[in-house]
């Protein structure tokens, strides 16, 4: 299976190898996805994630495999008023899938999270079911539903089931309203 070990984005990896992996992994996804984080440059990524952000990499028998980053912003939204762990730039090399990379990264994030008392949220493409696995296992459930043409949905670890479930279902109906009104 390897050894997979996840750690903070060392110095000596550079902002551009982050990137050549997230190009290299979006670059094999099916159903026609395409992200918008494959458009970014090393500097662009550096930027938005920031100095107080957390960017990860995960190695696969020492070699760099994998990335996921923390960015905190405030969320007012589903009755929350906190700060929320934002993960980001997920991505696995397409050479290295399969063997827990993933996981390894969110649950790195989600014991960061923890460990400063902060719930955890991020977005995806609806179809893109590796992903929403991978989230699902982890204890992420959908709290939004939103987008047209490549449909996306909001995920979060740590809040009330209960409170996520009824936005989580009213965005559903209202998003596939407008987007069979629109056809
Ligand atoms: C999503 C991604 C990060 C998963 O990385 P990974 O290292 O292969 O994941 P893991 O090996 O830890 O597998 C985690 C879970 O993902 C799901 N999964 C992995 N491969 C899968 C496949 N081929 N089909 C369905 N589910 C799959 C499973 O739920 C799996 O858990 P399990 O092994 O207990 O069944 C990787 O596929 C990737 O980089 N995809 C392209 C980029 C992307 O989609 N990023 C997320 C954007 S929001």
């Amino acid at each position: 299976m390897g050894s997979v070990r996840v750690l903070q984005k060392p110095e000596m990896v550079s902002y551009d190898d982050i990137h050549d992996i997230i190009v290299s992994a979006h670059a094999s996804l099916d159903n026609g996805i395409t992200l918008n984080s494959t458009k970014l440059t090393g500097s662009d990524l550096s930027r938005i994630i920031g100095p107080s952000g957390i960017c990860l990499v995960a190695y696969l028998d020492n070699r760099l495999a994998g990335t996921a980053s923390i960015c905190w912003e405030q969320i007012d939204r589903w009755g929350y008023h906190e700060i929320f762990g934002t993960v980001r730039f997920l991505a696995v090399e397409p050479w290295a899938r399969g063997k827990g990379i993933g996981t390894a990264l969110m649950r790195e994030v989600i014991s960061i999270c923890s460990a400063q008392n902060r719930k955890s949220i991020l977005s995806t493409v609806y179809n893109n079911k590796v992903a929403k696995a991978l989230y699902r296992k982890n204890n992420y459930i959908p709290i939004r539903h939103y987008g047209e043409g490549h449909y996306c949905v909001t995920m979060a670890h740590g809040v009330e089931k209960s409170r996520c479930f009824f936005f989580s279902i009213t965005s559903f109906l209202y998003s596939r309203a407008k987007h069979m009104i629109r056809r």
